[in-house]
């Protein structure tokens, strides 16, 4: 029997419809249908409108049938930069950071990201997945029905691939979608200290062939950072990733000004993430070139750094789109209520940026915005019943989730 699911009597169904990829002002238009109603069929949204414009075309006795009455009904959040698939904890550096030991410190002192690596080599394919899912179902509860997930915690051949088969295997077996992304360039190895180049050539000759082949990662990205990968290196190793057919994400601009945002820009990134310390001129070139601004509060909140620009960035006409960056180290959350109360008390976002950014933008971070991110018929049925009538209650109710029932690709997954 078809898959047909009928949401009625919405208070507000918030579609995020319009352009794929919102920039500037349209950020704050979020297209709201009042006393609304979603047709679901198989695991496609197949109508959208009001109450009065669906009910009367249909025989409700056909449909499961969710009562929205009182509830704000938004399309399923999209988490568009994480490491969500690692081994072992760093929580002994969280306590280093309080007293004073910064995160780059830590880093240099062998601890950190390489720290990670060495848990990420112990764990075996079915460690990795089961630890996945357990942080996938969380994601869930907050809403989330599409993730993006870097590698990077294996900078060698083995780990790095056991790593994207690890999500390979959740986008399987987990109701969530997993975009792939290829962050072999995340550290640099102890044993290529001092020997950055040469550590780009062996991701570039022997890893990136072996992810392209078995078909792993959609995306490559690099942390692009002072002390880390230069601005040349990561333009070496992402020019060579796309000819291979690998699209282009960066760890841009984080903690030093390198022009990371110039670099997205030049290569025609699909977006550069973090950029607390973006230029001016990076802004532009990237609002030109539309690359998305992904922003990280959550990470800058957690490393106790100032938050990216974020209306400069969407008053010179970027599109923003907001993540968790949840990770072992600088940010181990996968929270989303914290990220809309940073973005809407800390970085002066309105509450239509943030849930365009959580929604419409996160799937153009990912290049995905023609098949998820809004509520539009023909478009996948990820859609979130939040329990309350409006979405202003959303960041109201400060760091609780609001999230009610989840529907992902049509089928009811948290209620
Ligand atoms: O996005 N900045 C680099 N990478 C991650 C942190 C990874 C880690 O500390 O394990 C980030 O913040
Ligand atoms: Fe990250």
């Amino acid at each position: 029997m078809n898959n047909k699911i009928l949401i009625k009597n919405a208070n507000q169904v918030v579609t995020c419809s319009g352009s794929n990829q919102k920039k500037g002002s349209e950020m704050n238009e979020l297209h709201v249908i009042e006393d609304g109603c979603i047709i679901i069929k198989d695991d496609k949204i197949e109508k959208v409108g009001t109450s009065e414009e669906i009910l009367k075309d249909i025989d409700e006795k056909e449909y499961n049938i969710i009562d929205a009455k009182n509830k704000c009904v938004l399309p399923g959040f999209i988490d568009s930069h994480t490491h969500v698939v690692f081994g072992g904890y760093r929580a002994e550096e969280y306590n280093m950071r309080l007293k004073g030991i910064d995160y780059m410190e830590i880093m240099k002192r062998g601890g950190g990201i390489q720290s990670t690596t060495e848990a990420t080599k112990k764990a075996t394919l079915e460690e990795l997945v089961q630890l996945g899912i357990k942080r996938l179902d969380s994601m869930v509860s907050f809403g989330v029905t599409t993730v993006e997930s870097k590698s990077g915690y294996g900078l060698d051949l083995d780990t790095e691939i056991k790593q994207l088969e690890a999500m390979k295997k959740l986008d399987d077996i987990h109701p969530i979608d997993i975009s792939k992304t290829f962050l072999g360039a995340h550290a640099v190895p102890p044993k290529y200290k001092g020997k950055e180049d040469e550590f780009i050539d062996f991701i570039i000759e022997t890893v990136l062939p072996k992810v392209v082949e078995d078909d792993l990662a959609e995306f490559c990205d690099v942390f692009c950072e002072k002390d880390v990968f230069s601005v040349e290196q990561s333009r070496k190793l992402l020019k060579s990733a796309q000819k291979l057919g690998l699209k282009s994400k960066l760890h841009a601009d984080e903690i030093v000004r390198i022009g990371g945002a110039e670099l997205a820009s030049e290569i025609g990134a699909i977006s550069a993430d973090h950029l607390l310390r973006a230029s001016d001129q990076g802004i532009r070139m990237m609002a030109e070139n539309n690359v998305v601004a992904t922003l990280l509060p959550g990470t800058a909140f957690s490393l106790k750094e100032e938050y990216a620009r974020a209306r400069d960035i969407i008053d010179s006409g970027c599109a923003v789109a907001l993540a968790t960056d949840m990770n072992p180290g600088s940010c181990f959350t996968e929270s989303i209520p914290l990220v809309i109360a940073l973005a809407t008390l800390y970085m002066n976002m309105s509450i239509e940026e943030t849930i365009n950014a959580l929604t419409i933008n996160g799937a153009a971070a990912i290049d995905r915005a023609d098949t998820v991110g809004s509520i539009d018929e023909g478009k996948k049925a990820d859609i979130v019943i939040h329990e309350f009538p409006t979405y202003d209650y959303i960041p109201y109710h400060i760091g609780v989730s609001t999230v009610e029932k989840v529907i992902k690709n049509g089928k009811l997954i948290f209620d």
